[in-house]
């Protein structure tokens, strides 16, 4: 690290780095995390941390560009998913692929992942500790996509991310710093909630702009 960044980085000062201007040695620093993402992959499909591993199919993950810009991060996988060991594949994932469509994106530019890695029986809400016990899972992929910008989908992963018990109105439509990094972090709407209430798909649509805004 050259001095002035150490002297940043005391200051407490972030050192934003523009993708499109990466140099050669994150690079490579990049092609080891692709290594690491599958090293995290392999002990999340060994994980028996909590009681989900007994009633899962398949751990979920994540998927999509290691090196992407946008990172979703929902509440937890669903009977398809589970099924598939991949996120948001049901008819809630056909409307977020849509969604990114609309701003220009296919699901390949972005990386997808839960906050659980496994299913929780009948998709009920995810048990506090279980939440505890998968996020440094989560929270190490973070790291390691270094994403510009994270968007919770849905309310519980919004509370979830951001420590708090606000209504999805109040959390929407502002920008949050997540952890350390001070990752930009967006709320919008979870596409199974959009499903039931077509009506909040322009307010999505809104979200969706301001996604595509922060990473052009
Ligand atoms: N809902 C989520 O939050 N995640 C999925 O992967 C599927 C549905």
């Amino acid at each position: 690290m050259t001095h002035k960044k150490e002297y940043l980085k005391e200051m407490g000062i972030d050192i934003w780095q523009d993708k499109s201007r990466i140099n050669d040695a994150s690079m490579t620093a990049k092609t080891s995390s692709q290594n690491n993402l599958e090293d995290i992959k392999k002990q999340v499909i060994a994980c028996k941390l909590c009681d989900l591993h007994k009633t899962r199919t398949n751990t979920v993950f994540g998927i999509g560009n290691e090196k992407a810009k946008v990172m979703f991060i929902g509440e937890a996988p669903g009977a398809n998913e589970d099924l598939k060991g991949e996120p948001f594949v049901g008819r809630a994932g056909m409307l977020l692929n849509s969604m990114l469509r609309s701003i220009g994106l296919e699901r390949t530019d972005v990386y997808i992942a839960n906050i659980l890695k496994c299913r929780p029986p009948n998709n009920r809400d995810p048990l506090p500790q279980e939440v505890k016990l998968c996020t440094p899972y989560l929270q190490q992929q973070i790291a390691l996509i270094q994403p510009k910008v994270l968007i919770a989908v849905g309310r519980i992963a919004a509370q979830f991310l951001l420590n708090t018990m606000e209504s999805m109105s109040k959390l929407r439509g502002n920008t949050y710093q997540y952890g350390e990094q001070k990752i930009p972090l967006l709320v919008t709407y979870h596409p199974a909630y959009l499903l039931r209430s077509p009506s909040e798909k322009r307010k999505a649509y809104v979200d969706f702009l301001l996604i595509k805004k922060m990473v052009e």
